[in-house]
């Protein structure tokens, strides 16, 4: 099946072919390279038809029902299945589906709950949490007082007693529990009672394992926290977008705090194409491809461990894993280049505790292609001849091609 399908067509080679060689161009490299970013995923057909259809064209400010623009009628029908779908999926009183972003949901979820000036306690971002959890560059550590929790230095776990001591001290109006980089399941019973303990709210940023929550891989925060932010394109496989899961009470603030409050108008196609990814992930064979995708995770770091990286905490319990290359005599960024001269695509992070920087990569994309734990031992060997120089760059760009080409992301 064509996945673009102006282009099979020629509508667009016809009329820009700069750009039709640019789409072209990206097609080929995602898919003959190995997407190991741990927020990437490919979508199917189906969600990239929603997005490439008219309803990019429509505008619709508001909520279904109550638009502040004519000709809603059908897009309304759009957002409705959307939310409805998000509702059941997640066992959620409400769901809020125009966020544009997952930091768009985070904005949200703090305009919801917060003033400028709170207190809130979320994990540091040299331990693996987002730019929207305090970073001095963004919103957040601009317009409130982040206070960071980290993880131990020995396990690499979250610190849990530092999280209960620094809530006591700190007395901050709402938690955050979610990361970029955190291999493991959150307990979110033990943040709820914190937040219990303290009077705060507790918001989980979701934007990483909430695919794994919708295929029933990993544990749902929806009955702890009061708001869950999440991504709708990481494990989920939706379209490049945000949501907003809450109980009914705060359905109203955190609807106002995404439309008018920090947000225009709804981009409709995009909504829509949550409403598909929404759909899949409810199969059984979306769950299927989410344990399958844990069980990726963890043959891979259990190889990658083989050849000779220190996995953080030891392993994974979901699609996320980290690792320090040092053992192996190079350093995050030298083993990251040499990765990409081999087709191999990952992110380097902060590794706690050190100054040096570590390998970040997730299983998301590999899974949905078909590849299984045959080809992640296989993927786990390569990284160590890579890195210890054992195979030189084009061998290893052959190899990596072959594997890719007998998994394509989207078959003919
Ligand atoms: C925990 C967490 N929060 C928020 C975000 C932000 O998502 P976006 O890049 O869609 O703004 C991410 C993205 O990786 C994330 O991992």
């Amino acid at each position: 099946m064509s996945v673009i399908p102006a282009l099979e067509a020629d509508v667009l080679r016809r009329q820009d072919p700069e750009v039709a060689d640019i789409l072209l161009g990206e097609l080929a490299r995602q898919a003959t390279t190995l997407q190991l970013i741990a927020a990437e995923n490919f979508t199917s057909p189906a969600v990239l038809a929603a997005l490439g259809s008219p309803l990019a064209n429509k505008y619709a400010e508001g909520y279904p029902g109550a638009r502040h623009h004519g000709g809603c009628e059908i897009v309304d029908a759009a957002e409705r299945l959307a939310v409805e779908r998000a509702r059941t999926l997640f066992g959620a009183d409400h769901a809020n589906v125009q966020a544009h972003s997952g930091s768009s949901a985070v904005l949200a979820a703090y305009a919801a709950l917060l003033r400028p000036g709170d207190t809130v306690l979320a994990l540091g971002l040299p331990y693996g949490g987002h730019l929207t959890h305090g970073s001095p560059a963004n919103f957040s550590g601009r317009w409130f007082d982040f206070v960071g929790y980290g993880v131990d230095a020995e396990t690499g776990l979250i610190d849990h007693e530092q999280v209960r001591t620094l809530a006591r001290a700190h007395r901050p109006k709402a938690i955050v529990c979610g990361s970029i980089a955190y291999p493991r399941h959150l307990d979110y019973a033990f943040f709820r009672s914190v937040a219990d303990d303290v009077g705060a709210y507790l918001i989980a940023d979701a934007a990483h394992p909430i695919g794994l929550v919708a295929g029933g891989a990993a544990p749902s925060p929806v009955p702890y926290a009061d708001v869950v932010c999440a991504t709708t394109h990481k494990v989920l496989r939706g379209p490049r977008g945000g949501m907003i899961l809450c109980a009914a009470e705060l359905a109203g603030r955190v609807d106002r705090a995404v439309f008018p409050f920090t947000q225009g108008g709804a981009q409709m196609h995009t909504i829509a194409a949550k409403a598909v990814a929404f759909a899949e992930a409810a199969t059984p064979a979306f769950g299927a491809y989410a344990h399958q995708v844990v069980a990726n995770a963890r043959v891979l770091a259990a190889q990658l461990a083989a050849e000779g990286l220190h996995v953080t905490t030891g392993g994974t319990d979901t699609h996320l894993i980290t690792a320090d290359p040092a053992p192996l005599g190079v350093d995050g960024r030298t083993a990251r280049g040499r990765l990409a001269a081999a087709g191999i695509v990952l992110d380097c992070c902060a590794l706690p505790h050190t100054d040096s920087r570590g390998l970040r990569l997730g299983t998301a994309a590999v899974t949905t292609q078909g590849m299984a734990q045959e080809e992640m031992q296989w993927i786990g060997v390569l990284f160590g001849k890579v890195l210890r120089g054992d195979l030189d760059a084009a061998r290893a760009r052959a190899e990596v091609r072959e594997l890719a080409a007998a998994s394509p992301p989207y078959p003919r």
